[in-house]
């Protein structure tokens, strides 16, 4: 295995999900030989007593098919369908250390903000990831800025276990940095970015009545005032949006408007929906056909499951002979 990625299953995919991450992924599918999975433990370091988390498993796989990951060239799995991992998050713990786990800047983060459940999965989260990867001795993983510290932690935990039983078994795992390929989607309520947490999300199962209302709410200003001036940030955002959904015939066609300062914010906003419905529709019409079918889904785990477990058993059988175990 080439590339692996765990996936945190926080709700349904949005328009920034899928031009930072997902785009991304349905590339190195093609490249590499890929696997991805359902980080669904994780979910309990913050989320003790999930609800429907099964469920929520399933709307996951079904976005992310319906995006164009395709099962037949990278394996999607639910992490809690592999124990295997689970031996090999015992081994690293025995080797990973206090100081250096509350150190960590994630740690420290949520500790803070749950303080009546700083548990031992929160701090041995680095752990569990790195079991994750070198389960299955991945070389490379995509991730987004605020995974690089446990990556660093991941790789520290190959190298030592690597030192300390005198062998070349690990692979230190390398970003594939998704920042660096991210499409940005800015929000369109004059915030920067498209995010959850900015509840400013236009979320790929979206209906096309939803998408404009959101649309038609956003933000802008009473328009320009002389030709060809700069774009005020509210402004801009519409424009990158338009770059990122629209055709360049469409964007350039309102640049213009804006320059000569006839622009209508109203105008340029029906065809932000357009573009937009274009865009999600036949995403949108895979995710429920894939959602309805729960023998498909349930089918897709079980396979990649299989997988996963036959890698994860063959380095955890490795990982015994290393330590001594027989
Ligand atoms: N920590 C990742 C996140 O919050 C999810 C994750 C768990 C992961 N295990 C992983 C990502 C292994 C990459 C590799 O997004």
């Amino acid at each position: 295995m080439q590339v692996i990625s765990g996936i945190r299953p926080t709700g349904n995919l949005h328009l920034g999900n899928y031009f930072g991450a997902v785009r991304s992924f349905i590339e190195m599918q093609d490249k590499y030989q890929c696997m991805f999975f359902i980080a669904d433990w994780h979910s309990l370091t913050t989320h003790p007593k999930p609800d429907n988390i099964r469920e929520n498993v399933r709307t996951i796989l079904a976005e992310y098919m319906a995006c164009g990951i395709d099962p037949r060239k990278a394996p999607i799995y639910v992490q809690s369908d592999v124990p295997e991992v689970l031996e090999l998050y015992l081994y690293l713990n025995m080797n990973a250390y206090l100081g250096e786990m509350e150190r960590c800047t994630t740690f420290k983060e949520k500790a803070r903000k749950q303080p009546d459940n700083v548990n031992a999965g929160l701090l041995t989260y680095p752990t569990l990831m790195a079991a994750d990867v070198l389960a299955h001795r991945a070389e490379k993983v995509p991730v987004g800025k605020d995974q690089e510290q446990n990556m660093e932690m991941m790789r520290h935990y190959a190298r030592r276990f690597n030192q300390i039983y005198g062998v070349d078994f690990f692979p230190e795992p390398q970003n594939y940095s998704l920042a660096e390929r991210a499409i940005k989607v800015p929000g369109l309520d004059g915030s920067g970015k498209m995010g959850k947490s900015e509840g400013n999300c236009i979320y790929l199962i979206d209906e096309p009545n939803q998408i404009k209302k959101k649309v038609m709410k956003a933000v802008t200003d009473s328009g320009p005032a002389e030709p060809n001036q700069a774009k005020p940030e509210v402004i801009q955002n519409l424009f990158t949006f338009m770059e990122i959904v629209s055709s360049k015939e469409t964007y350039d066609f309102y640049n213009e408007r804006w320059n000569d300062c006839s622009i209508r914010y109203g105008d340029m906003k029906k065809q932000l929906v357009e573009d937009i419905v274009k865009f999600t529709d036949p995403i949108r019409e895979k995710i429920k056909e894939y959602s309805a079918d729960r023998a498909l889904l349930d089918k897709v785990a079980a396979e990649g499951a299989e997988v996963a477990r036959e890698s994860a058993r063959k380095t955890v059988e490795e990982v015994r002979h290393i330590i001594g175990f027989r």
